[in-house]
């Protein structure tokens, strides 16, 4: 019987077909999402809430023949369970408590048996439970120098200056920080893998923000302490490491890390990553967003030229960073349509039994 394909290209066997999902896969393009969203609440009241979150999660598995469900929730769980006051403002993002100094970083809670993470990974196995056998579940979390960055700035930033500048200065207090977002994040993976997370993807969204040696200490170390944590605490569960806009330096995260996959922003070719990695890495992304919004022969395109970078056993079908709030689902329908045409064609990537 074949196994799960995201499963497969993570643990280095053939796939039956090249895996696909969709970042943002759960959301505002999807009217069904609005409807339940509405009738949260709020987005927060959306993600604390199994029942529904495990529904918005399972909304685009009903439209797309998709490989992974990702769970419903935010990175930004992780520091509202740590007692920092969250809110999402209509139209403007996430506004946070910022954290900035010893005394606030000291006040900070544990994760560990938090009503959120507790609310999340009731969701995680709602989703479980109803998953069809061949889709896998990721669950996920926020990196701890993305978290950071938006705790430390208080909410989204153009520039995100107050939380670069901690990085190179890195005053006690934000060394502190990280190692307690470290921490946060092992148990709050750990929970969602116990809870039937069979993959695992950690957003770095701002890993383009350092450089030099502090992208090595910020980005790369966190990552690599986090994983081997896991590791210990609950075997090899596959990692994605989405370090988004690393550039050319996502073969030495991959390397560092021991990830099964690295999740690649639209700017950088696949083709040309792809040679450095670990042999036992694979690749995932790296559709634009924003060509989802092209009609659809130019979609179609795009779509092929991302095909084209990658082999099916190594390559996760993805986009380079989230769907845009302004969509057509049907865009999603015609790239899955393509990626299927492209494997079953006569491309020498395709299937090898008739
Ligand atoms: O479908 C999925 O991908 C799963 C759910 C998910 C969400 N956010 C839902 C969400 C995941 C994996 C995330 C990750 C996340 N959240 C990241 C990393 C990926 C990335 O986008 O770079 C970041 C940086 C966040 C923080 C965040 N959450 C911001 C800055 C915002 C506001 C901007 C925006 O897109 O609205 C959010 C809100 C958010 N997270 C929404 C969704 C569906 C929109 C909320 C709504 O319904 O209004």
């Amino acid at each position: 019987m074949p196994g799960k394909a995201l499963l497969d290209v993570l643990q280095n066997r053939r796939p039956e077909r090249r895996p696909v999902w969709f970042m943002r896969q759960a959301g505002r393009y999807l009217p069904e999402y609005r409807e339940i969203r509405g009738r949260a609440g709020s987005f927060l009241e959306l993600c604390y809430n199994p029942e529904l979150a495990s529904e918005v999660t399972l909304q685009p598995l009903r439209r797309f023949d998709l490989d992974a469900a990702i769970l419903f929730a935010d990175i930004l769980v992780v520091p509202h369970a740590m007692g920092v006051g969250l809110r999402f403002a209509e139209g403007e993002g996430p506004v946070l408590e910022k954290v900035g100094d010893s005394a606030r970083v000291r006040a900070l809670r544990p994760v560990r048996a938090s009503q959120e993470a507790e609310a999340v990974c009731r969701t995680v196995s709602l989703v479980r439970q109803a998953l069809p056998d061949k889709v896998a579940l990721i669950g996920f979390c926020g990196a701890p120098w993305t978290v950071a960055s938006y705790m430390i700035e208080g909410g989204s930033s153009e520039e995100r200056l107050q939380a670069r500048l901690a990085a190179y200065q890195r005053p006690p207090w934000f060394v502190d920080l990280m190692d307690r977002l470290i921490e946060a994040s092992c148990d709050y993976l750990v929970a969602q893998v116990e809870a039937g997370a069979e993959v695992l993807q950690i957003f770095d969204s701002w890993a383009g923000d350092l450089t030099g040696p502090v992208f090595d200490e910020t980005v790369v170390e966190p990552i690599r302490l986090i994983r081997a944590e896991l590791e210990r605490r609950c075997g090899k569960v596959p990692v994605i490491v989405f370090a988004r806009g690393a550039g050319s330096k996502h073969a030495r995260v991959a390397a560092a890390v021991g990830a099964e996959a690295v999740g690649v922003e639209q700017a950088i070719e696949l083709d040309w990553v792809l040679p450095d990695l670990p042999e036992r890495c694979a690749i995932q992304g790296n559709l634009d967003p924003t060509a989802l919004l092209a009609d659809g022969g130019r979609l179609e395109a795009l779509t092929q030229a991302v095909l084209r970078q990658a082999p099916m056993e190594r390559h996760i079908f993805n986009l380079g960073h989230g769907v845009k709030p302004s969509t057509d689902p049907a865009a999603l329908s015609r790239v899955m349509e393509t990626v299927r045409q492209w494997d079953k064609g006569n491309n020498g990537q395709s299937l090898s039994v008739a």
